[in-house]
């Protein structure tokens, strides 16, 4: 009934301004999943012993809404969002639930608020799903009251002034996730424990962290993203290399997306200009010694992180053993894999190509 001012789009900052409307979703083991609500965006009540304070039973989703030139809303795949959700509400015992119902809330409460889609090329609305444990009770347990809500926010681009490369910290101080942990779920306790290794990070003039596993320091991710390299190996054949999903790495939406768009135009499915004809796209484990021997031999040819956020990110060094292993980029900040890639990616996500990964909000 009172819907609040919307901001001028070039003053937006990541996840400060929220949308007029919230959807809410209360589950208890007794009753099951109660019925939706959208509701004006507020405060939500917690008795101070919420299991979701305590013991971190929480978990989250991210993804957007576009708004195509002609006006429809869509979404990039949402289905594997869903899916991931559920996994990850698997891992904490809390209730899974029906993605294609939720889905269809989802779509009430963006159709609602569509309005809030900022129209400026590159900006989204971004959508955060999140699921709590809010049972007022001490014992760890599996909770026996949960909350599940979304919350949207309007987002300029990642790149407001084209793209950036970024320089990563190879960290082996601090992990992000280890084998038989939780770093292959989207839960909220995943990411409290990166700020510090962030902050280090930046003290000492990087952008983000590069996870580094084990003694043989394997590439894991970067920052909250999935990690791929390129790389030429010994018979000049191009190499598109990812950490496979060993129950360390999030099964990223961008990620998989990107291995398919390399895979079909590998197979002649759909041919991506720009790429090079013949690629190898491997989910294979790959090491800081790889990294550095390719680098040393002129065999190196890109790094990138993807995302949600920013779809694809171009890193240009990696300090590493106290000394800097540059990276290449292109001319304009990315190289020549990742740039059909994105290309395609956007072009996708905007509207300009047809593709089933468009899930329809509004038309
Ligand atoms: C730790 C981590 N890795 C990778 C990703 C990229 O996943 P997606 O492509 O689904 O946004 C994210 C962001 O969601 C993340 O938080």
């Amino acid at each position: 009934m009172s819907p609040k001012e919307l901001p001028p789009s070039k003053n937006l900052v990541f996840g400060r301004t929220f949308s007029d409307h919230m959807l809410r979703i209360r589950w208890t083991e007794a009753t099951g999943w109660q019925a939706p609500s959208i509701e004006p965006f507020a405060t939500i009540n917690l008795s101070p012993g919420a299991t979701v304070l305590h013991y971190a039973q929480s978990l989250f989703e991210g993804m957007k809404a576009y708004r195509h030139d002609n006006g429809t809303v869509t979404m990039f795949r949402p289905d594997m969002n869903m899916k991931r959700m559920n996994t990850s509400a698997q891992r904490l015992a809390l209730p899974a639930f029906d993605g294609n119902a939720l889905l269809e809330c989802i779509k009430e409460l963006i159709s609602l608020d569509r309005q809030w889609i900022p129209k400026e090329p590159g900006h989204s609305l971004y959508i955060r799903p999140t699921l709590i444990g809010t049972n007022g009770t001490l014992g760890v347990a599996p909770p026996s009251e949960a909350l599940l809500f979304v919350i949207t926010s309007p987002v300029g681009p990642y790149y407001p002034r084209g793209f950036k490369p970024v320089p990563l910290h190879g960290t082996t101080e601090y992990i992000r996730a280890a084998p038989g942990g939780t770093g292959a779920y989207k839960l909220a306790a995943n990411y409290a424990p990166g700020v510090v290794a962030q902050k280090s990070a930046a003290k000492q003039g990087y952008a983000q962290n590069l996870w580094l596993h084990g003694p043989e320091h394997w590439l894991t991710e970067v920052g909250t993203m999935n990690l791929f390299a390129v790389i030429k190996d010994k018979d000049g054949i191009t190499e598109l290399i990812t950490p496979p999903l060993d129950g360390m790495i999030l099964p990223g939406v961008t990620r998989d997306s990107v291995l398919a768009l390399a895979r079909n135009h590998v197979s002649g499915v759909k041919r991506l200009e720009g790429l090079p004809d013949v690629i190898r796209v491997s989910e294979r484990p790959i090491n800081m010694g790889e990294i550095i021997q390719s680098s040393k031999e002129g065999r190196l040819i890109e790094l990138f992180g993807t995302g949600t956020a920013a779809v694809v990110t171009p890193v240009d060094k990696i300090g590493y053993n106290g000394g800097d292993v540059i990276i290449p980029t292109g001319k304009d900040g990315m190289g020549p894999v990742s740039k059909p890639l994105w290309t395609e990616l956007v072009g996708i996500q905007t509207g300009d190509i047809q593709s089933d990964w468009n899930y329809v909000v509004a038309q």
